[in-house]
């Protein structure tokens, strides 16, 4: 899944990649977006919990803090060392309770069924129409009945700007770095990571592609599926986003 390619001086490669996962874990890893709506979604079904593009874990933790059983799921082998490296500094009672699984999305068999599974982070929008279709029907077969499926996700609203925007971040380590975000058209960000260099270092970019998918799209895509959209939830965010948690269930 990684790809890198060289342009003029600057080396580009996948966010989620050997050398982009520890750049993203480092932005990410004091964001508590979403997460005490997920967590409040959650304790509505009971039963052990399936998270889907868990990354190094920002809101699978949270998640384990339930004192539920929480199976990780991530494509990212990067990601998954990360996230079993961070679960062994945890005490026994919460680790154990975890399981982490290197797969994808669109083509899991895990041979058994959960109570609730989880995509947060907006990272339905990292997989294409067909992808989708595919990540739906694995849901459907890992959901106990009565489960729910928890997924969010994060669209320009009405007014959003176009074009290309750069701001400054600090990442959990003191590391600076660059967060770009061009629109390359009306349904399609790409997302780039820039870590500041000092001289002699070599010059890196993170990127990811992310699709625009608003909270009506995914439901109809949910109906065409065979689930039915329970309830939606709009979560706080800047201006110029909508950002939407749905909750869905299979259609008996
Ligand atoms: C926006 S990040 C979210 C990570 C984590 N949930 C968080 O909140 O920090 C998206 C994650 O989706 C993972 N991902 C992308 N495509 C995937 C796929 N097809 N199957 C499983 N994970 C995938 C990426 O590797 C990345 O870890």
């Amino acid at each position: 899944m990684t790809t890198t390619t060289r342009t003029s001086d600057i080396r580009t490669a996948d966010l989620y990649g050997p050398q982009g996962a520890a750049a993203y874990h480092d932005i990410t890893t004091r964001d508590t977006d979403e997460i005490v709506d997920l967590r409040r979604a959650v304790r509505r079904t009971p039963g052990e919990i399936l998270e889907l593009a868990a990354g190094a874990g920002r809101l699978t933790f949270a998640l384990l803090a339930l004192g539920r059983e929480v199976t990780a799921l991530e494509l990212s082998g990067a990601l998954c060392r990360l996230l079993a490296d961070r679960a062994a500094l945890t005490p026994a009672a919460l680790r154990t309770r975890l399981t982490v699984v290197e797969a994808d999305m669109t083509s899991f068999a895990l041979g058994r069924r959960f109570g609730v599974v989880v995509l947060g982070t907006t990272s339905v929008s990292l997989v294409d129409e067909p992808g989708r279709r595919e990540l739906y029907r694995r849901v459907a077969e890992h959901l106990a009945p009565g489960g729910r499926f928890l997924l969010t996700t994060r669209s320009r609203a009405a007014g959003h700007p176009a074009g290309e925007t750069w701001t400054r971040v600090e990442g959990a380590s003191g590391r600076g770095y660059h967060l770009g975000e061009q629109w390359t058209d009306p349904g399609t960000r790409v997302v780039t990571l820039r870590p500041e260099t000092g001289p002699g270092e070599e010059r890196v970019e993170f990127t990811s592609v992310v699709r625009n998918l608003p909270a009506e799209s995914l439901a109809s895509e949910l109906d065409r599926a065979g689930f039915v959209v329970r309830t939606r939830t709009d979560l706080p965010d800047v201006p110029g986003w909508d950002h939407v948690l749905l909750e869905a269930e299979v259609a008996s």
